[in-house]
């Protein structure tokens, strides 16, 4: 997406950082409402704008952060504690847009539009309330949505019947909304004639699609919600949204409740075809998932659970099946074939879920049994079908789906990466939580070995252990200081004393296995007590991005497309977001491209459930895409093992 008018920051694609919003927001009649606060924490480059967004925070625009509607105005200051002055004049670049849009005082008082800041450092963003109810608005990385959604509500007032109009209740609420083909089914016939007279025939119908769901007493209209889930093996993030202003109210994620029975889909394939009742009680453990979080954002936002009467929901074509009920056993078993690649919509309740009681859910469509509905919901929030440039989108996790486009094909394919992204299968590998590594600096240089090594750990804690982005930063920075080889082999200990003196006596062995430690609890611990890096989690994560590296290389292969063609990189996921562009390039996960080119989209998936919600004609194009993009099989390609050997190294 161009941003115009402001030079991209420099960053070295590294590390977090972390946005204090205050958020403030008016109540109906406009009286002000205390603040709320909010920390989120973004890889560096990611716009002030698109953090609000994937993070459910509401800042203005009409144009989708494109950097043309100025309305986008936030206060940036430097955090508390760093000599809050207001004054950050130096460190916020001013576009000519802010020109524009703000008097030299506001600016000096660190007011710009949000879509053009780059967040390369610690800030605290101030977001004003709210001052336009928008017909638009924006999900994924700044893709604008115009409101049409297949919710809608209609108030009307009736003639009450005589002798001499004796049509029935529902010709005559059909006759008042005649825009639209109505149809209306059993539930609703058996409450209209009550709730019409009860009513004074002041009624509000709730409808979905053309089909008439309901008939509310009175005026209902400001009251229509909805929630998009982003169903991940792992994780599920519901958003509840008012899909009037398409505002997002809250959004909560939790574990998956499926992990007891396996952490990929492999093992939770397999389960149900160990033992046929699995089936159940997986569908009944994602029904009680959807259902937590739904309860969830209804509580936080207020909002009565009955006036959400739809769902869209992005899983991988597990996930969908599971949680429909449908056998997987064919999913997981060559030549892996999808009952259905568009699942038909059902009844919320069907899930579990407790909302309307004819609230309908959506799922998203598959393009293969490993290239699923999160990653059709992930390319409709980046616009891959729209986009004109050649771009990559790699979702990285432990199955890897690719997309390529050169602006006119579309092809995408699916890469067994393994479990290395998520901790798995690493020694001292754990999930993103509380004590993981997330980021590591190394610096062969430093004076003292204390120094040598800087480590960024969620939630500032000790740290226990080492996540997927701290995985690949490790691995990256070791092979930039020349402590691994090209080939992945961590050097001797006499190399090592000449490469990087400071660095040396944190090489050790464990048993027969040499490692890099990464954190010692304390002077006197043992290696195998610390946190590190061990010869096998390289070799892990070798095999991990050689399989990915040999997917997106076949695909550039196929369309003729060189690295240097590739004008954006997506990485999305909650893996991929959290990834360092530069570590990313250096061990060769994505092409070999300059940083700034490489952007953390964060979970499109759930922000193409949104826009589903949001939009009919955004739904429609989810559909659409699975006519515009060819499913590539790699693992039947005669090239792909020379590749894939090709890819192993560093
Ligand atoms: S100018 Fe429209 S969102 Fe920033």
């Amino acid at each position: 997406m161009e941003r115009p008018g402001a030079e991209p920051a420099i960053h070295d694609g590294t590390g977090r950082v972390d946005l204090a919003f205050t958020v403030h927001s008016k109540a109906e009649g406009g009286a002000d409402v205390p603040p709320t606060e909010r920390g989120v924490r973004v890889p560096p480059g990611v716009t002030v704008f698109d953090a609000a967004s994937w993070n459910g925070i509401a800042i203005d625009s009409t144009c989708g952060g494109h950097g043309t509607c100025h309305k986008c105005k936030v206060r940036i200051s430097p955090p508390s504690g760093e000599g809050a002055d207001g004054r950050v004049g130096a460190q916020v670049p001013i576009t000519r847009h802010d020109v524009r849009t703000f008097t030299s005082d506001q600016l000096a008082q660190g007011w710009r539009l949000g879509c053009l800041v780059q967040a390369t450092r610690n800030l605290a963003v101030e977001v004003p309330p709210l001052t336009t109810r928008p017909k638009a608005a924006t999900v994924g990385i700044g893709r604008q949505v115009i409101l049409r959604p297949a919710l809608q509500k209609r108030y009307v007032e009736l003639a009450e019947a005589t002798l001499s109009d004796q049509r029935t209740d529902l010709v005559r609420l059909t006759d008042a909304i005649d825009d639209l083909e109505l149809t209306a089914d059993l539930h609703v016939l058996r409450r209209l004639s009550t709730v019409l007279r009860e009513a004074d025939f002041k009624v509000t119908a709730v409808i979905i699609d053309e089909a008439l769901v309901d008939v509310e007493p009175g005026d209902t209209t400001g009251a229509r919600y909805a929630i998009a889930f982003d169903l991940g093996t792992t994780t599920v993030v519901g958003t509840l949204l008012d899909v009037g202003t398409g505002t997002p109210l809250a959004v909560t994620s939790s574990l998956n409740k499926q992990q007891p029975f396996g952490g990929d889909v492999i093992t939770r394939i397999s389960a149900t075809m160990m033992d046929k009742d699995t089936l159940g009680r997986l569908q009944a453990a994602a029904g009680a998932t959807l259902a937590e979080l739904a309860s969830q954002v209804c509580r936080e936002a207020g909002v009565d659970p009955a006036q959400v009467y739809e769902v869209a929901v992005a899983g991988n074509a597990t996930m969908t099946a599971l949680a429909l009920g449908i056998d997987p056993e064919p999913l997981g078993v060559a030549p892996f074939v999808m009952s259905s690649a568009q699942p038909p919509t059902v009844l919320a309740s069907e899930l579990g879920l407790t909302l309307h009681p004819r609230a309908r859910a959506f799922f998203f469509p598959a393009l293969g049994a490993y290239v699923g509905g999160d990653i059709v919901a992930g390319m409709l929030a980046t616009g891959m079908d729209r986009d004109k440039r050649a771009r990559l989108f790699i979702d990285v996790g432990t199955n890897c789906e690719i997309v390529l486009s050169d602006g006119e094909t579309i092809l995408s394919t699916a890469a067994p990466a393994g479990p290395a992204f998520e901790g798995g299968a690493i020694r001292c590998g754990m999930r993103a939580a509380d004590g993981a590594i997330e980021v590591i600096k190394v610096d062969p240089h430093a004076l003292g070995n204390d120094q040598a090594v800087t480590l960024g750990v969620i939630g500032d804690v000790e740290p226990r252990g080492l996540c997927g982005s701290g995985l690949v930063d490790a691995v990256a920075e070791l092979v930039r200081v020349g402590l691994l080889d090209s080939s992945g082999r961590l050097v001797t200990d006499e190399a090592a004393k000449e490469i990087a003196p400071a660095l040396a006596d944190r090489l050790a062995k464990i048993g027969e296995e040499r490692v890099f430690i990464l954190h010692r609890p304390t002077a006197e611990s043992e290696p195998a007590e610390c946190v590190y890096l061990s010869q096998r989690d390289v070799r892990e994560l070798q095999f991990a991005k050689a399989a990915i590296s040999t997917g997106w290389t076949l695909l550039l292969e196929q369309l003729g497309l060189e690295h240097g063609d590739v004008q954006q990189v997506l990485l999305a996921g909650s893996f991929g977001s959290y990834l360092s562009p530069a570590s990313a390039v250096r061990i060769g996960l994505v092409p070999k491209l300059p940083v700034l080119r490489i952007v953390a989209a964060g979970n499109v998936a759930g922000e193409g459930a949104k826009m589903a919600l949001l939009s009919v004609r955004e739904r429609a194009g989810a559909l659409a895409l699975l006519e515009e993009v060819t499913y590539v099989e790699l693992s039947d390609r005669p090239d792909f093992n020379d590749s894939f050997v090709e890819q192993l190294s560093f």
